[in-house]
């Protein structure tokens, strides 16, 4: 499998690249309440931890997911109506979600050219186990951004084009983030191109609290991750001992939130950063929303980005939706 990297192709962007994250650290910690954003939970342990809680029975997204695609994969296709497909991924992940859908195309004939896209190298790495390139598969890993990413595999494409946004990752954005993002990659793609995008439904609160709060404690690891990377990476010096998890439901907002909180007051240096920063007692550290949605959230988003929905594809409890919409544009837009 061929893998490109654009975010850090010399050492000079490597460079820019840890810049980037001690000045979104830094404003992180200046803010009130102090966060740090959620792409940076994905070094090379946080894409392995993060594996583990896909795998773990309290974490029911995945698995259900799983089975809707599993359903789908022989019917997707036929809404298609190609021969060749280029199918994009944002987020890819280990991909083995993917894996059935490629599988599907494969079986009804089709060529397939994959681009997974993940900011994360060791993401790709997990992937490129789980999907291997045949005749018929050609397999192009992208290491980037998402938009940089998705620039890049279209100046590569020729075919329809498909793209994936699977595990609910939009939930990680607001709303006015969502229609941004949508709309942006409604503008990228051609009149005719399809998305299959991945929405975690409303639902009994107990399921979201034990999905975020999982019995084998990975998700409190993979929260507590990312004051190892800082420290790894930055020259952090967080005791992770006087940190903890918090994972909870915000009703107002219909979105899980994710808090580590400060144990202690204490005081915190990060060496790149060339300065201490204050906790008190069970002060929050913002870092992860996670929203759900209803199906006619999921309409109205399609309908105001200008796509136009083809089919939800539902679960037997209807827990998750993954929904496939098709680009519509005059011509000339
Ligand atoms: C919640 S995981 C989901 C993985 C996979 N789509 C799935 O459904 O299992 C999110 C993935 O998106 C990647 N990711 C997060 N923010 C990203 C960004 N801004 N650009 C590219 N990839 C990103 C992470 O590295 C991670 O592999």
């Amino acid at each position: 499998m061929k893998i490109t990297t654009l975010t850090h192709e010399t050492v000079d962007q490597s460079l820019a690249h840890i810049d980037q994250f001690a000045i979104d650290v830094l404003t992180g910690l200046c803010s009130k309440p102090k966060n740090i954003p959620a792409k940076y939970f994905y070094d090379d342990i946080g894409s392995e931890l993060f594996q583990k809680i896909t795998q773990h029975t309290d974490y029911y997204p995945t698995r259900t997911e799983f089975e809707i695609l599993d359903e789908i994969k022989n019917s997707l296709p036929e809404f298609i109506g190609e021969s060749e497909i280029d199918i994009i991924e944002l987020g890819a992940g280990d991909g083995h979600k993917t894996k059935l859908l490629i599988d599907g195309f494969l079986k009804n004939d089709y060529k397939v050219n994959f681009y997974p896209i993940d900011i994360s190298e060791k993401a790709m790495l997990l992937l490129e186990k789980n999907i291997e390139p045949n005749s018929q598969l050609s397999v192009h890993g992208i290491v980037a951004e998402y938009f940089a990413g998705l620039r890049y595999a279209r100046s590569q494409s020729k075919n329809r084009q498909l793209v994936l946004f699977l595990g609910s990752n939009i939930g990680n954005f607001n709303l006015a983030q969502n229609q941004g993002f949508l709309r942006r990659l409604w503008k990228a793609l051609n009149s005719g191109d399809f998305t299959l995008i991945g929405f975690d439904l409303k639902k009994d609160v107990s399921k979201f609290l034990s999905a975020y709060n999982d019995s084998a404690g990975h998700t409190k690891e993979f929260n507590l991750n990312l004051l190892r990377r800082i420290n790894n990476e930055l020259g952090g010096q967080f005791d992770i001992n006087k940190f903890q998890h918090f994972g909870t439901y915000n009703p107002k907002l219909g979105a899980m939130e994710s808090y580590l909180l400060s144990n202690e007051d204490q005081e915190v240096y990060i060496k790149e950063l060339q300065r201490s920063f204050h906790f008190q007692a069970y002060e929050p550290i913002h870092l992860e929303y996670s929203f759900k949605f209803l199906k006619t959230d999921v309409e109205l988003l399609s309908k105001q980005a200008g796509f136009n929905v083809v089919n939800h594809f539902t679960d037997r409890n209807n827990y998750f939706v993954d929904s496939l919409w098709r680009v519509t544009k005059e011509s000339g837009t």
